[in-house]
């Protein structure tokens, strides 16, 4: 057994160990308010930055329903494309909004009504990318979804590149497996993807999102009479009809996935969550469960928040949402 003498002896070392490990603690923890995303992070800069976007998005569903589900989109796309970093924002010949996979996003002006208030309110402080996060929360809110704390301290991105877009964006005629694995580049999980899915409980698909499905020949797990529905929209040239994502289009529940799982995904990638059989047992326990899926989902948003955030000399707070402040 050791003796009292040399636990004594032990002690200084012990005290100096202790005395490290806080030191590391300390150091990590004010590394990670510098660099990491915060929740309450305009509390002191500017505290009325989240009532103000509120009341932007409240105004702006006034006006059109559609902005919610347009604004939880815009978050989307620009956080797969070079991280949550408001590119999807900027005009230009060249940007991400002329790529293919863009030109049905909308809610851009809720956007700039939000910045500018904001400006008023306190100038040069709050970043597009954070607007787009605090107002893809709204948008779930607003449409009688559950919130969730959003984190913030991102900052705007000078390079937008419909390149990038064309490439990171996935398409409405993927697999599960295609996906998962576009899902994966970005850090997240084939469950984060299943549970973000359910995004499409609000808003609508174009003809184009669904034309793969019908010509030239029709998907094998395209049932009637859906098959009928989307056909007399969409002949197969041309055709302007839209489509609700599911059986509740202004509402944030959980009725998508009871649709995907009785057939009536719009999308093919919709449709695809239940008839695979890798992603199917979760899809039909998200029908089942709408209040643990709704939870999930403001998890697994707040973890898309901090793909590729800038927080670094690679960004600014830009003054208007459109346009980098100085052109590199
Ligand atoms: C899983 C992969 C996904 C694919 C393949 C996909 C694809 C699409 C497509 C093609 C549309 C219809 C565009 C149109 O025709 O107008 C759409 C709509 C929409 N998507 Fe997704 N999406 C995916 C994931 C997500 C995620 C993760 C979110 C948000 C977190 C989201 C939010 C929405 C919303 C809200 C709409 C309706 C937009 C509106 O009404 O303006 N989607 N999506």
């Amino acid at each position: 057994m050791e003796s009292r003498h040399n636990l004594l002896q032990r002690r200084p070392t012990l005290w100096t160990a202790v005395v490290l490990v806080i030191l590391q603690l300390a150091l990590s923890c004010w590394m990670c308010t510098v660099d990491a995303l915060q929740t309450g992070y305009y509390a002191a800069t500017c505290p009325n930055a989240e009532a103000i976007i509120r009341a932007a998005m409240e105004r702006g569903m006034q006006e059109d329903s559609g902005t919610a589900p347009g604004v939880l989109r815009l978050h989307f796309h620009d956080c797969f494309v070079d991280g949550c970093d408001g590119s999807v924002l900027l005009d230009g010949p060249r940007s991400e909004k002329t790529a293919s996979p863009n030109l049905t996003l909308r809610g851009y002006e809720v956007i700039d009504a939000a910045k500018a208030d904001l400006e008023l309110a306190c100038s040069g402080i709050v970043s597009c990318a954070d607007i787009l996060a605090y107002a893809a929360r709204d948008a779930v809110v607003l449409t009688g979804g559950l919130g969730w704390a959003v984190e913030a301290g991102r900052l705007d991105g000078r390079v937008s590149d419909a390149g990038r877009a064309f490439a990171e964006i996935p398409d409405p005629s993927f697999s599960s497996a295609q996906l998962a694995a576009v899902f994966a580049r970005k850090g997240l999980t084939t469950s984060d993807m299943i549970v973000l899915s359910g995004a499409h409980s609000i808003g609508r698909a174009h003809c184009d999102s669904v034309k793969t499905r019908l010509y030239p020949v029709q998907d094998p797990n395209l049932r009637e009479p859906l098959a009928a529905e989307l056909r007399s929209g969409c002949p197969q040239q041309g055709g302007s009809a839209t489509f609700s994502l599911d059986s509740t289009p202004n509402q944030f529940d959980n009725a998508y996935y009871i649709d995907v799982v009785n057939g009536r995904g719009i999308m093919r990638s919709d449709q695809a969550l239940f008839d695979d059989p890798s992603t199917r047992t979760e899809t039909m326990f998200n029908s089942l469960g709408a209040a643990p899926w709704a939870f999930r989902f403001g998890q697994i948003m707040v973890k898309m928040g901090q793909v590729g955030v800038k927080t670094g000399p690679d960004g600014e707070i830009r003054r208007n949402c459109r346009f980098v402040n100085t052109p590199i």
